[in-house]
């Protein structure tokens, strides 16, 4: 390994080891036995032979933002560090797309892109790598307007297990759209480090809206405020951000982001648009929200109380924490068809009550999708042991209405079990077919979606 990327490109060290062993999921640390830091593809394609000829799990490590436990080396192995490759690459900016290395996040991307008119929608919360979120088919508040992962990226480039470089839309190809063949694009966007190494994403970008308005509004029930959500989509109006907050969610982000919102079920808006198609937007919005009993409508041209506001949604992760200090936070990922999120919503704020489990909600509402975040203390077996049956009774619910046990975090470690509920026997088998075909000897991320 070290004849490839040099002295300094492996480590064995323990700290850096850990350091690759875990995200930011409630999953233990794995570390892998080695982290290579590989500088460019012809040294990812090195390594991974190396890894072939010699049977060695291959574990891609992103930003380590993930929340299901993706880079844990659960059989030990080399994991691929790709912090060394981190160039934009091909700006075309009047074809709306840019290539991007791993290491490049989403906020680095848009820095680059500042003076371009250009940006770069999808966010998950943290600042994680392009390439990362393109695996675990990531999306986040932008994803009603602007679509997840799935709709974004154009190309891929892949190291296959056995160090076969991949174009997976063909060496340098970016059509808007293609009938080309099987969608080999697709198949490695969630696949979560099970099927290749991503070193290339080429991403499609968007034009800067001339105007941008943000709003809140309170709301009676958590059914008015997921109504007012379906009518707002149905009247067609173009809905940049629709966030769903429950009552404690807005309890703790008031606490914590010092702001007074009332303390009920909440939804922080936002539109993008012309000056005038904004204003339409507002309008229409703000007589549906009414006409449901939302009151407070507040809403907001200037940056900064826009910035407040997002920045208060964004910090709903820690804001949770700050509820019970010293615990950890586990965030849950369902997502259901529009019709049955009020339903499963209500539900499920009773069993965490019944069950007493502090587990404030915050959702994409506008795509069905919709996170509890538990703050629990480790250390409790008994309060852990609740917590498992209540994310599975979670998902469960989710399935039976219809829906999916992960919306956007992924399969990872935790979730196997659930994937075969959701997908029945014979999908699944297709599933491990295409694995087979491309990894064999099931070197690749060994332990995870499968
Ligand atoms: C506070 C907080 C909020 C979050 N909110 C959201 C949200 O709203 N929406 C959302 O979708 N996610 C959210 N996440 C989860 C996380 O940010 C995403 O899952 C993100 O896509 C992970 O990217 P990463 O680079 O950190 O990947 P990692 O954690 O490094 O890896 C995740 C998985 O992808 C694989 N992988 C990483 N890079 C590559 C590569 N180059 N090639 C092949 N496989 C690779 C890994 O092997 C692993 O299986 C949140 C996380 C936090 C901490
Ligand atoms: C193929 O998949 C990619 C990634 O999900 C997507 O962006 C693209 O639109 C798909 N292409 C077609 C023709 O469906
Ligand atoms: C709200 O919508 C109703 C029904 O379409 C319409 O009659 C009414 O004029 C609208 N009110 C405002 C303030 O736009």
């Amino acid at each position: 390994l070290r004849s490839i990327c040099g002295d300094d490109g492996v480590s064995q060290g323990e700290a850096i080891r850990e350091q690759h062993g875990k995200d930011e999921s409630m999953h233990r640390c794995r570390p892998p036995d080695v982290v290579v830091f590989p500088r460019c593809v012809e040294e990812v394609s090195a390594l991974a032979r190396v890894c072939h000829k010699h049977h060695l799990p291959i574990i891609p490590f992103g930003t380590g933002t993930g929340l299901e436990g993706g880079v844990g080396a659960v059989k030990g192995g080399v994991c691929f560090s790709l912090r060394k490759m981190g160039q934009v690459l091909d700006l075309h900016q009047e074809d709306f797309d840019v290539t991007v290395e791993p290491s490049v996040t989403r906020k680095a991307l848009n820095a680059y892109l500042r003076d371009t008119g250009l940006w770069f929608p999808v966010d998950p919360g943290a600042d994680a790598s392009l390439c990362g979120m393109a695996a675990t088919s990531a999306s986040g508040t932008n994803a009603v307007r602007y679509g997840t992962m799935r709709e974004s990226v154009l190309n891929l480039e892949v190291v296959l297990a056995d160090g076969t470089i991949l174009h997976t839309a063909g060496k340098g190809r970016h059509p808007r759209k293609t009938s080309a063949g099987y969608n080999l694009t697709n198949l490695f966007v969630g696949s979560e480090g099970t099927l290749g190494i991503i070193t290339k994403t080429v991403l499609r970008l968007h034009g800067i809206p001339e105007a941008t308005v943000s709003a809140v509004c309170s709301f009676p029930s958590v059914q008015t405020a997921v109504d007012s959500t379906v009518q707002i989509l149905q009247a067609g109006v173009p809905i940049a951000r629709i966030e769903f907050l429950d009552d404690v969610m807005i309890d703790a982000c008031n606490r914590y982001s010092a702001l007074s919102y009332q303390v009920t079920p909440t939804l922080f808006l936002e539109f993008h648009g012309s000056e005038r198609s904004v204003e339409e937007q507002v309008k229409i919005t703000e007589n549906i929200t009414q006409s449901n009993g939302g009151s407070d409508f507040q809403w907001a041209r200037d940056a900064e109380t826009r910035n407040r506001l997002w920045k208060a949604r964004h910090d709903a992760w820690y804001a949770s924490l700050a509820l019970r200090p010293g615990c950890k936070a586990y965030a849950t990922d369902v997502c259901v068809p529009l019709s049955r999120l009020p339903q499963i919503i209500v539900e499920t704020k009773d069993d965490l009550i019944e069950n007493r489990l502090t587990g404030p909600i915050a959702g994409h509402v506008g795509d069905g999708n919709f996170h509890c975040l538990i703050v629990l203390d480790p250390s409790d077996p008994e309060e852990l042991q609740r917590v498992h049956l209540f994310t599975d009774r979670l998902a469960r619910r989710a399935l039976a209405m219809s829906g999916t046990c992960t919306g956007e975090h992924g399969v990872g470690l935790g979730k196997k079990a659930l994937l075969r509920e959701e997908l029945g026997p014979t999908t699944i088998q297709v599933m491990q077919l295409l694995k087979d075909a491309l990894d064999p000897k099931n070197l690749m991320n060994p332990g995870k979606i499968l």
